[in-house]
């Protein structure tokens, strides 16, 4: 088993990372769970195929799993769950040192975080990810979310949770659509910080997407050690450092917005896609060897994501992205820092970006 340490002053976690944890639950969350009955937030979809398992462990160690089993999708992070989902752990008395679990993708933990930031002013969770995505990326690090009219994740709350088990059994049932976005998540960490595990990914993700238990476990543990220290340098975000965790993501949300955040692009392939255009406009802007970015294209193509823009046929121009990016909650006092390459593992986030010069160079990316 890897075992990841989060090293947040004052509230350090770990991040375990082995087959059969969710089969174990109750003996990994130990004395964290401290009554008999113990609430776990899920969706239908994780309930199917997880929930026996994880009911079973807890009974196991006499304890009862007490389900709240939400719908699948994103409109699930929303005002109405979170508030029904607050009241039904108000009226199962949980109180501040008791854990709320959340079994599923960052869905499932994102709501479940924000509902335990905002409970009793604040009490424990133990994330369950389900998802490649929410392993590598999501379940760690506390940021906690909903969405609103306004946008996605517009309102939340750092909460770091207690514990964190990442089972890569998990992604047995996992669409392979979903595996593959959320893969867009591991290969960023060797984009953004450390060209080895890029070239890892070259060689092994090929193996990863289709199943392999010791490429799936050495990625998600690679991909945790990358964001921990992260996280543990920045939590809020405050001095630039965790913003590289954002690498792709600005172009990719212009790009989810426009193909209605649907199932259209995945987040993840949209994230995919916007590190080749992250990567494409720094060469543009002469950081980059294109050589490089040509790597990072065929990398995706290789493993059967989108990896162009002009083929998702998109009928807008570049200022219409362009002004999807403005109505992102990363603007930053008006300005809006991209997330640029000087190489393979070399993100840096530029805040003498103009935006004219962006929608022009979409132009060109949107007609192939
Ligand atoms: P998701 O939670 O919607 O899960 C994707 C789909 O897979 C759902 O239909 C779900 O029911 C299904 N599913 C999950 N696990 C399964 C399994 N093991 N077997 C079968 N089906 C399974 O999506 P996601 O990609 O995990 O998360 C996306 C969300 O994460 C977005 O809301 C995004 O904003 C958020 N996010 C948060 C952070 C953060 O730092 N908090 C980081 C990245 C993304
Ligand atoms: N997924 C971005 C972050 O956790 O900061």
């Amino acid at each position: 088993m890897a075992v990841i340490p989060v090293a947040i002053a004052g509230r350090p976690y770990e991040v375990r990372v082995a087959p059969g944890l969710l089969t174990r639950v109750a003996e990994e969350c130990g004395e964290r769970l401290r009554k008999v009955r113990v609430p776990i937030i899920t969706d239908a979809n994780v309930h199917a195929a997880w929930g026996g398992k994880v009911e079973a462990s807890l009974s196991a160690a006499g304890k009862q799993a007490v389900w709240r089993i939400l719908p699948p999708g994103e409109q699930t992070k929303g005002w109405q769950e979170l508030a029904a989902t607050v009241d039904w752990l108000l009226a199962e008395e949980v109180d501040r040192g008791d854990h709320i679990l959340a079994l599923g993708g960052g869905v499932i933990g994102d709501l479940t975080g924000f509902a335990a930031a905002i409970l009793k002013r604040g009490c424990k969770f133990i994330q369950l990810p389900t998802t490649l995505l929410a392993q590598v990326d999501s379940s760690v690090g506390g940021k906690t979310a909903i969405n609103t009219a306004a946008g996605k994740n517009l309102v939340g709350a750092f909460h770091q949770p207690s514990l964190v088990l990442a089972d890569p059994e998990a992604l047995d049932t996992l669409p392979r659509r979903e595996v593959a976005a959320g893969y867009a998540e591991v290969v960023k960490y060797g984009l953004l910080g450390d060209a080895g595990f890029f070239a890892w990914c070259e060689a092994h993700g090929a193996e990863l997407l289709t199943g392999d238990p010791a490429a799936r476990e050495f990625a998600i543990a690679r991909s945790v050690e990358a964001k921990a220290r992260i996280v543990a340098e920045d939590e809020h975000e405050t001095t630039g450092v965790r913003a590289l965790l954002n690498l792709g993501h600005t172009f990719g949300h212009a790009l989810e917005a426009q193909t209605g955040f649907s199932d259209r692009l995945l987040h993840g392939e949209g994230v995919a896609l916007g590190m080749v255009l992250a990567a494409r406009y720094s060469v543009r802007r002469g950081l980059m060897e294109a050589s490089d970015a040509t790597r990072i294209a065929a990398h995706f193509a290789q493993a059967g994501m989108p990896h162009e823009v002009s083929a998702l046929g998109l009928n807008c121009d570049g200022g219409t992205l362009v002004a999807h990016m403005l109505h992102d909650k990363k603007m930053d006092a008006g300005t809006l820092p991209f997330l640029l390459m000087r190489g393979i593992g070399q993100a840096f986030l530029a805040k003498d970006v103009v935006l004219d010069d962006v929608a022009a160079f979409l132009d060109e990316e949107l007609s192939g």
